[in-house]
């Protein structure tokens, strides 16, 4: 018998559409830094077409993909092992397709969002105080676990549809402070830590507006939104002496351990990963 050579690992992101996704060159980038011998291809799939393609990919030598809008929720029914802080997010962003035929599900945005301000801000502790949080959709619900992981005392959220962060605080409980989202100026008061996590800001879309005056200077204000890099919200937050953490770090750390996982390489995010995502 021949020893056949090891087979290429293939991973990639599905979604639909797909185009915009920065995921194919921040993959593509660490391949080649690492010299790795690999693909990550993106790939747009309906939602039709979604359970017979992660039936296929793994036939077809793919080790894993990623998923993203519209089928990170819907991906869980058709996962046979989802991690416990992908069900509590109800959402799955990073898949493993496993030796033995099983796909197995994580959801690594709140790890993202952490490690993010980590990196970038290090002197932020957790415990210190209040965490004042906008927005409510998938990206929100991944935000508070990971800060409910971290021991954040009090977390205040305010969604334009107020029921969805109802949902939030019987899903996650007491920490979380429902606030009115007309009211939203009111809730800064004594936070530590401020993020939006609703769309607003993206390219295209209004911009966040939140009356920043009980802002005290030093707090730190992230923002999910990475297109622009420097949404009004943290140029605002900035005009005010808060300090800021825009959201390419959390794509780009969200992203290393489905890589670490694939490629058996822990990749490093530093300021040459994200030039080369940021490139045209
Ligand atoms: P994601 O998975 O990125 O969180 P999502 O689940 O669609 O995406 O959530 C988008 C978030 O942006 C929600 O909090 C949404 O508020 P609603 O729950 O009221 O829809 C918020 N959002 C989007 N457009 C908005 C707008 N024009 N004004 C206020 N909030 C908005």
């Amino acid at each position: 018998m021949t020893d056949l050579p090891p087979r290429i690992p293939l991973a990639g992101v599905i979604g639909h559409p797909i185009a915009h996704s920065r995921s194919p060159a921040l993959h593509g980038f660490w391949l080649k830094r690492y010299g790795i011998k690999g693909h990550y291809i993106p790939m747009d799939v309906g939602q039709a077409d979604l359970a017979m393609a992660l039936t296929s990919l793994p036939k077809l030598g793919f080790v894993g993909c990623n998923v993203t809008i519209p089928h990170k929720e819907t991906v869980l029914a058709l996962a046979d092992i989802v991690t416990d802080r992908a069900a509590l997010i109800g959402a799955a962003n990073t898949l493993i397709f496993r030796k033995d035929g099983k796909i197995h599900a994580d959801n690594t945005d709140g790890a993202g969002f952490i490690a993010n301000l980590r990196q970038n801000a290090p002197h932020w502790l957790p415990g210190s105080g209040p965490a004042v949080l906008f927005g409510a959709g998938g990206a929100a619900r991944a935000v508070v676990a990971a800060l409910i992981d971290l021991g954040v005392p009090e977390i205040r959220i305010a969604n334009r549809t107020r029921p969805r962060a109802e949902v939030l605080r019987s899903d996650f409980g007491v920490r979380l402070q429902v606030y009115d989202w007309l009211q939203a100026g009111q809730m800064l008061d004594g936070a530590r830590l401020v993020i939006n996590a609703t769309s607003l800001g993206m390219t295209g879309k209004p911009d966040l507006r939140i009356p920043l005056d009980t802002l005290k200077p030093g707090t730190l204000v992230t923002d999910l939104v990475y297109t622009p890099l420097m949404t009004q919200f943290l140029i605002e937050a900035q005009d005010r002496g808060a300090e800021i953490v825009d959201g390419l770090g959390m794509l780009l750390h969200q992203a290393a351990p489905g890589f670490e996982r694939w490629f058996n390489h822990r990749p490093e995010v530093d300021s040459a990963t994200r030039t080369a995502v940021l490139a045209p």
